[in-house]
Order: C-alpha cells, then sequence, then structure tokens
C-alpha cells in the first residue's frame, strides 16, 4: 500500500487521483459489484484488498462467522458472505457503511453492516475469522477519509488495536495483510508488548512490493 501513497503524495499524482474519484467508481470481484466514493479506501489501484479477496477465495467459509474490521468498500465481506460465512463488516467511515448497505442490497448478499471505533461495538462474540487491512502510512489523519491511509504518527491505531485483541476474552484467528514497505518492526514491537504472536502465512510480490499476510494471536499458540 505504501508504494501507491509514496506516490499519491506526490502532487502531481495527487492531482490525478483526486481528480479519478471525484466521482464514485465501480469495483467488481466474480460477480460482486460495489461502488466506491471518493471518501472511501480505493480498491482500484492497491494491491491489498484484492489480495485478501484471493486468499479468501481458497477458504472453506461455510457457517464461518467472519468479521472484517475496517472493511471500506465492502467487496471483501459480501465476497465471504457470497462463501456461506455469517459476516459483520465494521467501519469508522458512514459513507463506506451506507455504501454497502447499498451494495448488499443491489448484490443480494447479506452482511451486518455495524459503525465502531476498531472493536468498540462490536459483539463479545467469538469469530472464526477476523480479517484487517489496516491503514499504516505514520501521519495523524485529519479526517476519517484519512483514517484510511493513516495510522497515527505514533502507530496509534495499532497501539489501540493491539491492546483490543489482548483484551478480548477469545483466542480467534485474526489475519491482518501489511507490505515490506510499512514499519513491520515498530508494528510487530506494539503487538508483542500486548502479549500477541504473530506469524507469516502468505506472502505475495505484486509490482516490486512484498505484501504479507499475518496471522495474529494470544499467547505463544499459533
Ligand atoms: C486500508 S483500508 C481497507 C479497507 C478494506 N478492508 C479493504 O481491504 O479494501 C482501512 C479501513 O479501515 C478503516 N478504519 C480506520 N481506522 C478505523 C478504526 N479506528 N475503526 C474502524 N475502522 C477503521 C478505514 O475507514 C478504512 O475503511
Amino acid at each position: 500500500m505504501r508504494t501507491f501513497i509514496k506516490r499519491i503524495i506526490d502532487p502531481f499524482i495527487q492531482f490525478w487521483f483526486k481528480k479519478y474519484y471525484k466521482k464514485p467508481r465501480r469495483f467488481r470481484y466474480t460477480d460482486i459489484e460495489v461502488l466506491v466514493y471518493p471518501e472511501v479506501f480505493p480498491p482500484h489501484f492497491t494491491f491489498s484488498t484484492k489480495i485478501l479477496l484471493n486468499f479468501i477465495k481458497e477458504l472453506d467459509l461455510k457457517e464461518k462467522t467472519f468479521l472484517e474490521l475496517g472493511c471500506g468498500s465492502g467487496i471483501i465481506s459480501l465476497f465471504a458472505s457470497s462463501k456461506g460465512a455469517k459476516v459483520t463488516a465494521t467501519d469508522i467511515n458512514k459513507i463506506a457503511l451506507n455504501a454497502l448497505k447499498e451494495a448488499k442490497i443491489k448484490n443480494h448478499i447479506e452482511v451486518d453492516v455495524l459503525y465502531s471505533d476498531l472493536f468498540e461495538n462490536v459483539s463479545k462474540q467469538q469469530f472464526d475469522f477476523i480479517f484487517i487491512n489496516p491503514p499504516y502510512y505514520p501521519r495523524t489523519p485529519k479526517n476519517v477519509q484519512e483514517k484510511a491511509w493513516f495510522c497515527g504518527e505514533e502507530f496509534e491505531y495499532f497501539q489501540r488495536l493491539f491492546q483490543q485483541i489482548s483484551k478480548r476474552s477469545f483466542n480467534e484467528n485474526i489475519y491482518m495483510i501489511l507490505s515490506q514497505d510499512c514499519n513491520l518492526k515498530k508494528i510487530f514491537t506494539t503487538l508483542k508488548k500486548n502479549n500477541l504472536t504473530h506469524i507469516c502465512i502468505h506472502e505475495k510480490k505484486v509490482s516490486g512490493e512484498k505484501n504479507y499476510i499475518y496471522k495474529i494471536k494470544k499467547n505463544e499458540k499459533l
């Protein structure tokens, strides 16, 4: 994701990017289509969403409970539901959530759509799968739209996320995608401080950038 961000903070690319996303853009995976509003994380030119979709494609999700924390366009949640999962999709961005509510009607796919700052409003149930494609660029987000990209100067997003995971009373399978270009050292130090462990279960190189899917668990049992 960062390679892309490096480009989008370039003034010329920023100009082009804003122009392209002035209007909602369609995004399609298999036969599922979402409308991505300018305020929502765009899966078109980034790799992480597509890598997660292809990874999820191989999973048996029948009757499994599935949480997407920070769902953005909701394409992952809709796809997981189409594979038989009982899906909860959360985000802090209300424009994203409203668009997902429209998309689930248009695609005839059921997803529980929930406004939540990280796990705050998530029910105390155990999920079989939790997927997170986090913002990881170290800058303070100026608005809710920027929260799709920026995790805070001090990686506050990860500090809060890992604290909340470590306090959950379940030992769940949590999957998080990160890229070689983000500050993995800082993120994993924060993770360790919260008594969590990680293991890389999938690696995918796209346009010279290595992307990893990590499984995060409590204790040392992976
Ligand atoms: C990199 S985008 C990923 C979107 C989507 N999961 C995907 O893969 O296309 C990160 C998402 O997390 C959301 N987000 C950021 N901070 C959040 C928070 N504190 N609580 C809930 N969602 C958050 C953003 O609004 C954004 O939709």
